[in-house]
This record gives structure tokens, C-alpha cells and sequence, in this order.
């Protein structure tokens, strides 16, 4: 036989957990997509703004409703602990602030930006090409963490931004697969030989070396569709990839 303060006490424990089931019940549905949120990713300088470019004028040709989104938004204050991080005011080596501090300075400029931008135009089913996303983070941060560390990392980023901000999980992830000295060479070339020009990510080659370790890992975890943009030590060309992108982007 249970006590009167047994069976008080199950009553409670029950209540918080009908509670508790009904917030990440409503929670969820407020995040459920309508339109469809297609993610362009891969390391720095791998030609992430010029494929998501091409491809919202190949689905704008095909009559579609499509518009680029690109993360980090600079044009927005929201992005501003974004700027002052790859700035290097917080410190000059990306370790010195740490993978869960570094997301959610990425993550609430996305949130704004779904917001103030393009969160209507998703919800009245238009299709979102995004340079870079939530994935950014899982590319750029994990490699902070020991290997053993990155499935945990990953499961707290994705309910951070998908359940508990709210925005939109992607429908589909392309990882543009680049060899890092190669887009280290396009990024040197892209500011004319100016190292300086570089962020405390884009300058690092150890970093990126082991970001494509963890955008790999997570590429084949998560399932992303992967392009692989190298042959011979060179980029394919800027065609050939986007041909791949836009079949991809049709299925
Ligand atoms: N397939 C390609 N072949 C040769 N050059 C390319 C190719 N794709 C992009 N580029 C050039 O490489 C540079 C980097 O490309 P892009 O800016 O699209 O990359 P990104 O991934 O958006 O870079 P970031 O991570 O710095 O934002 C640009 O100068 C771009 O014109
Ligand atoms: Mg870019």
C-alpha cells in the first residue's frame, strides 16, 4: 500500500512530466518547415557564395520561388560578436574561446536574421539556398573538441538552434569537398596576396586541417551529399561543380 504523500508525490512527478512533454510538443511544431532550406558547405575559400549563387539563378530559370541567404550576416549588429571573434578580440587563436561560447555567437545571428529576413518567405514555401548554417558550426567548432567529445557537441548545437531557437533544420546539406591548401590558395588570390586580410579561421591552415577532419566526420554522420572539387590537386571548375549542386538540389 502507497501513503497518501506517496501517491501526492507520483501525482506531481507526473504533472511535470505531461508539462514538460507538452512544451517540447509545441516547441517542436512552431520549428516545423514549410518551405524547403537547402545548405551550401564546406571548409573556407571552397567556393561556398559562388555555388550558392549559381544556384539560385538556375532555379530562379526554372521558375522557382529562391532566395540566397548567407550566414554570417554581416550586414546586421547581429552578427557583431561574430565579427569581434574572427577579429581576433577575444583572442587571436581559435581555441581561445571555446566551441559552445563561439556557436551560439552564430546561432543568434541566425535567429535574427530568420526573424527581421526570411523566415516569411519560408513559411509561404519559398526555397532558401543558404551560404552556410547551423553545419558551419559543426565544421568549425567540433574541431575544438577531443574526437570523443563531437557526437555530444553535435546533438546540444542541433537541439540549440532547430528545437530551442526554433529555425528551421535543413532538408538538404551539400558539402563542397576541397583540399585546404587549394582554398587557401583561392582565398590568397581572392585578397590579392594580402595574408592579413585573412580571419583567425581563414589564416590557420592546422584549424582548417582539422575542420575538414570534422566536416568530413560530419558529413558522413549526418548524411550531407558530398561534391568533391578537386582533381589533381586543382579546382574543378566553377560549371562542373554547380552541375552537380543543381541535380542535387532537384531530387
Ligand atoms: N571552382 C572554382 N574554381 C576557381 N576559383 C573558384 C572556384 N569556386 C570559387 N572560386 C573562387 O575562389 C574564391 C573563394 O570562393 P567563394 O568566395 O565562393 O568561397 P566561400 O566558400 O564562400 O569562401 P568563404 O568561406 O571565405 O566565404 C573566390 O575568389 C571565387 O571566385
Ligand atoms: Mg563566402
Amino acid at each position: 500500500m502507497k501513503s497518501n504523500a506517496q501517491i501526492t508525490r507520483m501525482g506531481i512527478l507526473f504533472a511535470i512530466r505531461e508539462l514538460l512533454w507538452y512544451n517540447k510538443e509545441n516547441i517542436q511544431k512552431e520549428a516545423v518547415a514549410m518551405g524547403k532550406l537547402i545548405v551550401i558547405e564546406g571548409l573556407d575559400g571552397s567556393g561556398k557564395g559562388t555555388q550558392a549563387g549559381e544556384l539560385v539563378k538556375n532555379l530562379e530559370a526554372q521558375g522557382k520561388q529562391v532566395r540566397k541567404i548567407s550566414f554570417p550576416n554581416y550586414a546586421s549588429d547581429s552578427s557583431a560578436l561574430v565579427k569581434m571573434y574572427l577579429g581576433g578580440q577575444f583572442g587571436q587563436n581559435p581555441g581561445d574561446v571555446n566551441a559552445y561560447a563561439a556557436s551560439t555567437f552564430f546561432a543568434v545571428d541566425r535567429f535574427a536574421s530568420f526573424k527581421q529576413d526570411w523566415g516569411s518567405f519560408y513559411a509561404q514555401g519559398g526555397i532558401l539556398v543558404a551560404d552556410r548554417y547551423t553545419t558551419s558550426n559543426a565544421v568549425h567548432q567540433c574541431s575544438k573538441l577531443p574526437k570523443e567529445q563531437w557526437d555530444a557537441f553535435l546533438e546540444w548545437l542541433f537541439h540549440f538552434e532547430y528545437t530551442l531557437l526554433g529555425i528551421p533544420a535543413p532538408d538538404l546539406v551539400i558539402y563542397l569537398n576541397v583540399d585546404p591548401a587549394v582554398s587557401q590558395k583561392l582565398m590568397t588570390d581572392r585578397y590579392q596576396g594580402d595574408e592579413s586580410k585573412k580571419d583567425i579561421h581563414e589564416g590557420n591552415l592546422p584549424y582548417l586541417n582539422r575542420s575538414r577532419e570534422a566536416a568530413e566526420y560530419c558529413s558522413k554522420k549526418l548524411g550531407w551529399r558530398e561534391i568533391a572539387c578537386c582533381e589533381a590537386g586543382r579546382m574543378r571548375s566553377i560549371e562542373a561543380i554547380q552541375a552537380e549542386v543543381l541535380t542535387l538540389a532537384c531530387e
